[in-house]
């Protein structure tokens, strides 16, 4: 029998790449316009860079990393996000002493193991973006209008921009307590995981799927109503700074997120077509992280996309925008000399950058012709 790939790591095909490459070339022009440069960082990680960043008690950390030990014993995970990674090599290779806002993305596969189904994979590919060094709600304005663009560009219509803020560590610290109290009588109608997450990760009940569970959430506070009036005239910047964009944007009180580091702005972009694996990307802003993971005190925005998800969603994004593989040119022979000045010849034409194609079967000139045809070569 043959071997197949694993339940949730997916092929990208011929055909399909296409539309990952267009979805990839339109995010590239898009982080050169706002001064985005790039990082590449390791996909394998020391776990504890995980569970310390993400929170020991969220879904990543507790039930979805592909975690094992190394040769040597050594506790290792696939990395499940790019901002843990992301940030451990910022403040590894000490790049806020060379600029005082650093804006960088990275494209690249990131490893879950939920529950495949329509959007969700376990081995899956985002586009992020982390923006250190500033304070300012107008840097989170600008890191979600960015959002936007990619998913405009791409061509997608159909979104909604959701946006709430989270408030510090201190207005997150009191409202969990707020939570707590009021879900002491609600406790018994709450699913099995929300009953767990009272304790450990209270905030989580908020935006839980099941029904009971958001018949509850309807009635609970927000943390919009429990900001401290920092946090407060800092959403309403954000606000301004959207408005000032045009980008129109729904407040969603109970949108959490399913990573611990967020403080103040967060948000998510959902894409009506796709089912129950709706977000297209996400993002927040993360003050305190940096810190936390050993370095300086500074403070940072950022978001990621889902390359498959925007697929799923631009797939009905006229063909003819995304590049096609084109074979400008097909050299067809007749006979062993003719092939061999034409294998040459083709050798040569794409040393200067014209794509062509030669047949390897010793085919008649008919087959090549027809070949040729299919090929939709031009000359
Ligand atoms: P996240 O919300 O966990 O955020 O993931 C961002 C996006 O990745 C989702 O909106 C979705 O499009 C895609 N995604 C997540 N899980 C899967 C899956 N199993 N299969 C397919 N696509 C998936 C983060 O990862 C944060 N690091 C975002 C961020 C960057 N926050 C600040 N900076």
């Amino acid at each position: 029998m043959s071997v197949k790939a694993l339940k949730g790591f997916k092929d990208i095909v011929p055909g399909e790449v296409e539309t990952w490459q267009f979805i990839e070339k339109t995010a590239r022009g898009i982080f050169h316009r706002f001064d985005f440069d790039e990082i590449k960082v390791p996909i394998l990680e020391k776990t504890k860079l995980f569970t310390r960043s993400i929170g020991e008690t969220t879904d990543i950390v507790e039930k979805e990393m592909y975690t094992f030990a190394d040769r040597n014993g050594s506790s290792l995970t696939m990395r499940p996000e790019g901002t843990a990674p992301v940030l451990r090599a910022y403040i590894e290779n000490g790049l806020q002493a060379k600029k005082a806002v650093q804006k960088i993305y990275t494209i690249g596969p990131m490893f879950r193991h939920e529950r495949p189904q329509k959007g969700r994979l376990r081995q899956f590919h985002q586009i992020g973006t982390e923006a250190i060094g500033s304070l300012s709600p107008y840097l989170d304005g600008e890191i979600i209008s960015l959002m936007v663009k990619i998913i405009e560009e791409s061509g997608i219509k159909d979104y909604v921009l959701k946006l709430n803020s989270l408030g510090c560590k201190e207005d997150r610290k009191k409202f969990s307590s707020l939570l707590r109290e009021e879900l002491k009588a609600e406790e018994k109608f709450l699913c099995k995981d929300c009953q767990r997450r009272i304790k450990k990760n209270v905030l989580r009940v908020l935006d839980c799927k099941n029904d009971q569970c958001r018949r509850v959430a309807q009635k609970l506070p927000t943390t919009l109503d429990n900001l401290c009036s920092e946090c407060a005239d800092h959403f309403k910047e954000v606000k301004k700074s959207l408005d000032t964009l045009g980008i129109k944007y729904a407040i969603t009180p109970h949108l959490v997120r399913g990573l611990d580091y967020y403080t103040r702005t967060a948000f998510e972009v959902t894409c009506s077509g796709l089912g129950a694996q709706d977000a297209l990307g996400a993002g927040g802003r993360y003050d305190d992280l940096i810190e936390e993971m050993g370095g300086p005190k500074i403070p940072a925005v950022g978001f990621s996309i889902g390359v498959e998800r925007m697929m799923l969603a631009t797939e009905a994004v006229e063909k003819q925008e995304k590049p096609q593989s084109v074979v400008k040119l097909y050299v067809a022979t007749i006979g062993p000399d003719a092939y061999q000045y034409g294998y040459k010849l083709s050798n040569d034409l794409r040393k200067q950058n014209i794509s062509c194609e030669i047949d390897y079967e010793g085919k008649s000139l008919k087959s090549q012709m027809r070949a040729a045809d299919s090929l939709k070569a031009r000359f």
